[in-house]
């Protein structure tokens, strides 16, 4: 079994994962990844996944390699499918950030241990697990949560956390300029699921709001576009101003890395209905989770 989007996940087993993260918040799973190999194989930059991933191997008593595209034989352009059949000798998971989703299931296509998304242009799986695990631990729970993702609604984040919030009865308002629609097809998907709708006018896309996400204007990859989305992602900054139209008690959320002043400000962040830091120490322990659910399925 493979998480490459949230979408291999059912309602049921996302809520088996976030077991597996209470039980071991409590202290109450062995240690049960002995001698286990984690494969990291990324293209892109990363801290927290990285890291995470790592420290949860080696706390789940197992290790971990991270292989970069640079320094492997990626970078003189071993296809990955080759990469794929090798590494699945070796290591029992893989977890990949790869530009092109394509790549990833070529990947997961031809490796005979379970392959996890740890970012692609498409999703980021692990993350909007984990983000809807925060929020369930702040919120109590999920459903008729109100959910407002700001700025970039047509990015990976974007994508996994409107279709993991629709699928677990999050009701989902995407907050993005006039033409700049959300991926048809997460979109498409997510309405089948639930509640998700896209406004371009923040006072209306905020109303009642319970839990605010910010991510980068942009993405890994888009470097080249940086000038014209910074221009048009502006009017969606997390500001003080946009917090004043969600709930009294609404949530900040930020899958960082953090542009301050960019697609948040610093007193918004850092300031007292941030749930950034949580936030993300929460995403070793729901990867924790993610390895111990996959190990026993691919049992
Ligand atoms: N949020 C996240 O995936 O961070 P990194 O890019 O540092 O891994
Ligand atoms: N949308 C961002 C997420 C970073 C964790 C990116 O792809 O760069």
């Amino acid at each position: 079994m493979n998480l490459l989007s949230v979408d291999d996940l059912t309602k049921e087993e996302v809520n088996e994962i976030f077991g597996i993260a209470d039980n071991l918040k409590n202290g109450n799973v062995e240690i049960s990844l002995k001698d286990s190999v984690l494969a990291l194989l990324f293209e892109k930059p990363s801290t927290r996944t990285r890291v995470s991933f790592e420290a949860a191997m080696a706390q789940l008593g197992g290790h971990s390699i991270y292989i970069d595209s640079r320094t492997s034989q990626m970078s003189r352009g071993e296809p990955m499918s080759d990469t794929a059949k090798v590494l699945s000798g070796y290591v029992d998971f893989i977890a990949a950030r790869l530009y092109k989703h394509e790549d990833l299931l070529e990947l997961a296509n031809n490796s005979s241990i379970p392959v996890i998304n740890a970012l692609t242009d498409l999703e980021h799986p692990c993350q909007a697990l984990s983000d809807l695990y925060t929020m369930q631990s702040i919120k109590r729970k999920l459903k008729s949560i109100k959910f407002a993702f700001l700025g970039d609604i047509a990015a990976n984040t974007a994508n996994s956390l409107m279709l993991l919030g629709a699928k677990m009865g999050m009701e989902v308002s995407l907050v993005g300029p006039k033409n700049y629609p959300p991926n048809s097809r997460y979109f498409t998907k997510a309405q089948e699921y639930g509640i998700v709708k896209v406004y371009d006018d923040p006072k209306e896309g905020l109303s009642d709001v319970d839990v605010l996400y910010a991510d980068t204007f942009v993405s890994m990859g888009e470097e080249k576009e940086a000038e014209r989305r910074l221009k048009m992602f502006a009017p969606y900054q997390l500001n003080k101003k946009l917090l004043d139209y969600a709930k009294s008690d609404a949530v900040v959320m930020h899958c960082l890395p953090a542009h301050r002043g960019v697609e948040i400000t610093a007193d918004v962040l850092d300031g007292p209905k941030s749930i950034i830091w949580p936030q993300s120490k929460n995403k070793m322990l729901v990867e924790k989770a993610i390895l111990l659910y996959l190990s026993e399925r691919s049992m």
